[in-house]
């Protein structure tokens, strides 16, 4: 009766289990997986501006534009510009999500069957999003020394006669690693020599908290080798606001490849008109915010970056450490392989109430990593860090 892309596994995994325990129980969990900023009281936009934001004159009238509205685009340029990218409103679809825009693009370069490459460690939704068109999601390594860097060698191993693409993060997320200009270009090249296009997902890009923006750049800039490239952002994290449903991806490339690639996603969107009016036209208005909306935020992520940095380094010889996070919402920690990740997801939540993220929630490739979201309560991040420390360091008493 179903279809085999449906057919998605629904066990409950060990750690799911050992949650739904303790939550049944009414035991406390110092929650470090938080990643939804409504959650967390004066992070998002308050109710009276986005009261006012999404009332704006024409909510009452149905006048459809496929690629979103004139007003909507115009302003997701004007933002863009603001940070001195230069993209005209005619190359950008707006969409209900990031998430939308990703299965806007997949439709557009592949077949089913064809095949996406995702950077490894990386965000989990990917799969579901590939495999829901009817692709298969390929990985190339992310390397770590120090920071983390493309590994050029296992992407070229990675890409099949059905790669259509290649995505990438930056900042990662669950890395927090910029797209090096140097990188980006090279990727380009790698992309346009190879007729892929790349997917650049940049709904992070705001939130730097440890890197040097002189090195980084957003696709959006020019590339060498001129890949046809789509750049993915949205409402969700560049304004807090999830609940809003508004993403948009913003298309560049060789000229004849780009104006082919909007007339046919125009069509793709045209045949779902689903970023809804009201939500469109208070984007302009949010995005005119974006700077203020974003400031409790980023001071939040800074603070908690700064109290992980200060905890290692207030201790000589831990078996610990956390990994260079140049920006985003989450925090690596390397722990030792004496246990595997899952072992310390579990220990951690049952000895400590320390709820944390297996690095295989993010496909790392090596044991034993677990992230921390930076956007915890403070009382609630240094709390819990404080007894992730403690734990490993009793583990190996
Ligand atoms: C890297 C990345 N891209 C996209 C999204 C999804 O954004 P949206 O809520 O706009 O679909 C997320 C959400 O966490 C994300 O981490």
């Amino acid at each position: 009766m179903f279809s085999r892309r449906t057919a998605f596994e629904r066990f409950e995994n060990e750690i799911s289990l050992h949650l739904g325990r303790r939550r049944a129980a009414g035991l406390p969990i110092l929650d470090l997986t938080e990643s939804n900023p409504t959650s967390q009281r004066g992070l998002g936009p308050d109710q009276p501006f986005l009261a006012r934001a999404l009332s704006a004159p024409g909510i009452d009238r149905y006048a459809p534009d496929p690629c979103g509205l004139p007003v909507t685009r115009q302003a997701i340029a004007d933002d863009m510009a603001s940070r001195g990218l230069t993209v005209s409103p005619e190359s950008i679809i707006v969409t209900a999500s990031t998430s939308e825009a990703y299965a806007y693009v997949f439709k557009l370069l592949a077949d089913p069957g064809d095949e996406i490459l995702a950077p490894c460690p990386s965000y989990p939704l990917f799969e579901f999003l590939a495999g829901l068109e009817s692709l298969r999601l390929g990985f190339y390594r992310l390397g770590y020394d120090g920071e983390w860097f493309i590994d050029f060698d296992a992407l070229r191993k990675a890409v099949t006669p059905r790669t259509r693409a290649v995505i990438a993060v930056s900042p990662g997320n669950p890395t927090g690693a910029y797209l090096k200009r140097h990188e980006l270009h090279r990727l380009s090249r790698f992309c346009a020599e190879r007729g892929l296009a790349l997917i650049c997902d940049e709904v992070f890009f705001d939130y730097a908290l440890d890197a040097d923006m002189s090195g980084t750049a957003s696709a959006l800039e020019d590339c060498e080798g001129d890949c046809l490239r789509f750049v993915l952002s949205g409402l969700s994290k560049i304004a807090l606001s999830p609940q809003i449903k508004i993403g948009w991806l913003a298309v560049r490339g060789p000229d004849a490849l780009t104006a082919e690639a909007l007339r046919r996603l125009e069509v793709t969107a045209d045949a779902y008109l689903s970023a809804s009016t009201p939500a469109q036209l208070a984007v302009p208005v949010i995005l005119k915010e974006r700077l203020r909306i974003q400031a409790g935020m980023k001071a939040r992520l800074r603070r908690s970056l700064d109290a992980l940095k200060t905890l290692r380094s207030s201790l000589s010889s831990a078996a610990w450490e956390p990994l260079r996070t140049e920006g985003g919402w989450n925090a690596c920690l390397r722990l030792p392989r004496t246990r595997t990740e899952e072992e310390w997801v579990i220990s951690l939540l049952e000895d400590e109430g320390v709820l944390v993220h297996p690095g295989y929630f993010f496909d790392f490739p090596e044991e034993a990593f677990v992230t921390v979201s930076l956007l915890a309560a403070p009382d609630v991040f240094d709390e819990g860090i404080r007894r992730i420390a403690g734990h490993v360091a009793q583990s190996l008493s």
